[in-house]
Formats: C-alpha cells, sequence, structure tokens
C-alpha cells in the first residue's frame, strides 16, 4: 500500500513491486539508454519532474523471481532483485491535450496526468514490463485519491503522446488515439493518446 508521501513497495505480482521512484540518477541512466538525444529528458528536467510530483514518478523493481507477465503477455522472465527496470514519469495539468506548455510544468491540484516518460531498460524490453507499469498507474492513482483525499486530487484522465510504431503498446493498454499532436519534439511526428483513469 502506498502511503501518500514516501517510496513504500506497492505489491506487483511474481517477479516485480512498484515503488515511487526514489533515485532519479537510476531513471535517468535508463532514459538516456532508451531514449533517443533528442527525445531523451536531461537529468535536470527528471529531477523537476521528481521534486514537484514525486508521486506520479513510478518505478516497477525486480524481485529476483520468475516473473508473471501482465494479463495480456505471456513471457516471463527474472529481473534482478530491488533493481530499477523501468518507470513512468508524469506531472499533472488542466489542460485537455498535450502541448509544451504541459511537458515543462506540474499544476497540484490539476486532475489530467501528462505522462512524460515510459523507459524500460533495453535489457528487458519486450517481456512485459512496460505494460505492467502502464496497467498500475491508473491504479495507483486512483488509490492515491481514496487513501490521501487531502493530499491528491481524483485524477480523471491519463495523457500521453507517441510515435505511430508504439500504437499496439498504447492500445493494449487502455489507451485510445486522439489523433496527432501538435507537439514537435525531435525528427518524427507524435501521436496523442487518453486513458480515463476510472474506478479500482
Ligand atoms: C517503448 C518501451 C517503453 C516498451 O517497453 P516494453 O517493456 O518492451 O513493452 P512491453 O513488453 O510491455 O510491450 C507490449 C507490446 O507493446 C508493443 N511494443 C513494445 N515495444 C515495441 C517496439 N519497440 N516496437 C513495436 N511494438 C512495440 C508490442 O505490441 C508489445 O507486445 P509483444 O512484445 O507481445 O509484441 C521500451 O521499448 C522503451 O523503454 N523504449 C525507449 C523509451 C521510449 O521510446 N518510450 C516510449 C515513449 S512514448
Amino acid at each position: 500500500m502506498t502511503n501518500g508521501g514516501d517510496s513504500t513497495p506497492i505489491p506487483g505480482s511474481n517477479g516485480y513491486y512498484f515503488k515511487w521512484v526514489d533515485n532519479v540518477q537510476a531513471a535517468y541512466a535508463l532514459e538516456m539508454q532508451g531514449y533517443p538525444a533528442s527525445e531523451g529528458a536531461s537529468l535536470a528536467t527528471l529531477t523537476y519532474r521528481h521534486d514537484v510530483a514525486p508521486h506520479l514518478f513510478l518505478g516497477l523493481y525486480g524481485t529476483g523471481q520468475p516473473m508473471d507477465g501482465p494479463r495480456n503477455h505471456s513471457t516471463t522472465c527474472v529481473l534482478p532483485k530491488d533493481t530499477l527496470v523501468g518507470y513512468i514519469s508524469a506531472t499533472a495539468g488542466q489542460q485537455e491535450r498535450l502541448t509544451h506548455d504541459t511537458m515543462a510544468t506540474h499544476q497540484p491540484q490539476g486532475t489530467r496526468v501528462y505522462i512524460h516518460s515510459v523507459c524500460v531498460n533495453p535489457r528487458y524490453q519486450r517481456k512485459g514490463v512496460a505494460s505492467c507499469l502502464l496497467q498500475e498507474f491508473p491504479r495507483h492513482l486512483c488509490r492515491l485519491a481514496n487513501h490521501f483525499p487531502d493530499q491528491y486530487p481524483r485524477y480523471d484522465s491519463i495523457l500521453l503522446i507517441a510515435h505511430e510504431y508504439l500504437f499496439p503498446l498504447y492500445l493494449k493498454n487502455g489507451f485510445r488515439l486522439l489523433g496527432p499532436s501538435s507537439v514537435v519534439h525531435g525528427p518524427e511526428e507524435w501521436y496523442e493518446f487518453i486513458r480515463k483513469v476510472g474506478e479500482y
């Protein structure tokens, strides 16, 4: 159970658990490996996002035991014990669509969550890690509001942008395509996705 203010482990399934990321440097190491230089966040940007919204910086950590894949994924593997394998980093706001502003700011009472990074250690990709994170993230947001209503707003939706080749990742994990994004970041076109947080 998340305690609303620190990094108590959140149970996942066999082989992994979730926790608020407490080591931004470790996330930055994955960010550099995962994203092309034109798209990855700098250490300063990740640190800013962590400082303003630590509860929206969710990591998946291995247990050293064989991992059960998420519902729609059958591959199994062993993730290294107590090691950050992948993460989602986000901030919040009130705008309905993603813009350069939403990428760079955080409004504590904003009910829309803007995902900036979904990143998995390249050694453990295509094993369902990002899917586990994307399925846990709305549950996590819902728990925050259920258990700590004085600290967190009731988030209603999650927005992100992605390139076309990753449509299956987001469509398989409950997101809906809104269309091309107005955001220009790096050479390739971006598309915007939304997912309602719902009730858990
Ligand atoms: C994109 C990324 C997060 C995916 O993580 P992952 O743990 O490998 O994803 P999953 O194993 O949960 O993938 C689930 C499904 O998404 C799709 N998918 C995932 N990665 C894909 C890729 N590189 N190309 C095409 N489809 C992909 C597949 O349909 C996959 O199912 P399958 O393996 O049964 O074919 C990871 O490759 C990464 O960290 N990339 C660098 C950072 C990045 O580009 N992030 C996305 C920002 S929008």
